[in-house]
C-alpha cells in the first residue's frame, strides 16, 4: 500500500473528523476505516501530519468510548453525539437540525470558506470569528444545542488543528486553498504545494494559537458542565 489519495469506497466508513478521514484516504489509517487502535491513530498522525501524540491522545482515548469493542473503533462510531462530536461544527450540520452530523456539508462550510476576506489565508483571528459565527447560527437554529466549556475547548483545538496542519504551526497562518481541500476532499494538498510540518505539532505548539482563537471568538457558555478531568 502507498499513500496516494483514494476516495473511500461505498463499503468504507468515515468519521465527522476531516483529520482522521484524510489519514484513511491516504492509507495512513486503514482505508476501510475499520478496527483502528490508539497506537494506529498515534502513528498515522505523526506520519501523515507530524501531529504529536500528546495533541491527540485525549481525543483518541475518548474516541474508544464510542464503541463496545475493547481496543479499536470504526470511524463512523465517532459520530456519537456529545462524546467528541458537538454542535456548531465547521463542516458538518448539527445532529438535531438534519440528523446528519457525519458528512461534509458545503452550506455549513460557507462560514469558514468566506472568512478572512481579501487575503488568501486563514489565521487564528479569523478562526475565532468563524467559531463565533458558527455558534451564532447553531444557537439560532438548533433548539437542542449543547454549548458548554467542553464543546468550546474541543472546537478551539480543532480550529488550531486545521491552521497548524495545513499551515504554519508556529503562526497559525494557513493558505485557504490547502484548508479548503483538506475539508472538502479530505486530501493532503501535496500537488498544490503543501508540505508536512517539519516541527512536531504538540499541545505546546497549539496553545498560543488556541489563545488567539479564544480571544477572537467572543464566546459565552449557554450551559454549564462539570469540571473536565483529562489526565493525571
Ligand atoms: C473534528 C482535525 C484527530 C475525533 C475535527 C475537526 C478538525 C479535526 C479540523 C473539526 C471538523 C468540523 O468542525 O467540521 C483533526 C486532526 C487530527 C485529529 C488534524 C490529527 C490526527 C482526531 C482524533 C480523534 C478525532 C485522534 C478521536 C479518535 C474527531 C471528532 C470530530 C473531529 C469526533 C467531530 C467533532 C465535530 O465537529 O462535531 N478534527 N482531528 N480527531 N475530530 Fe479530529
Ligand atoms: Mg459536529
Amino acid at each position: 500500500d502507498n499513500h496516494q489519495w483514494i476516495a473511500p469506497k461505498a463499503t468504507d466508513v468515515r468519521s465527522p473528523c476531516p483529520g482522521l478521514n484524510t489519514l484513511a484516504n491516504h492509507g495512513y489509517l486503514p482505508r476501510d476505516g475499520r478496527n483502528i487502535s490508539i497506537p494506529m491513530m498515534v502513528q498515522a498522525a505523526l506520519d501523515g501530519f507530524n501531529v504529536g501524540v500528546d495533541a491527540i491522545l485525549q481525543a483518541a482515548k475518548f474516541g474508544l468510548l464510542s464503541t463496545d469493542d475493547l481496543m479499536t473503533l470504526n470511524l463512523d462510531a465517532l459520530k456519537l453525539h456529545n462524546l467528541i462530536e458537538h454542535d456548531a461544527s465547521l463542516s458538518r450540520n448539527d445532529l438535531a437540525v438534519t440528523g446528519d452530523n457525519l458528512h461534509f456539508n458545503e452550506t455549513i462550510f460557507t462560514t469558514l470558506a468566506n472568512s478572512n476576506p481579501g487575503v488568501d489565508y486563514y489565521d487564528p483571528t479569523s478562526a475565532g470569528q468563524v467559531q463565533h459565527d458558527r455558534l451564532a447560527i447553531s444557537l439560532a437554529t438548533n433548539p437542542n444545542i449543547t454549548n458548554t466549556a467542553k464543546e468550546f475547548i474541543v472546537r478551539t483545538r480543532e480550529s488550531s488543528f486545521y491552521l497548524s496542519v495545513m499551515g504554519n504551526p508556529l503562526t497559525g497562518v494557513a493558505p485557504k486553498q490547502f484548508v479548503n481541500i483538506f475539508f472538502r476532499e479530505e486530501r493532503l494538498p501535496i500537488a498544490e504545494g503543501w508540505k508536512k510540518s517539519t516541527t512536531v505539532i504538540t499541545g505546546e505548539i497549539l496553545n498560543p494559537i488556541m489563545d488567539v482563537i479564544i480571544d477572537n471568538s467572543n464566546w459565552t457558555m449557554t450551559q454549564l458542565c462539570e469540571d473536565l478531568v483529562l489526565g493525571p
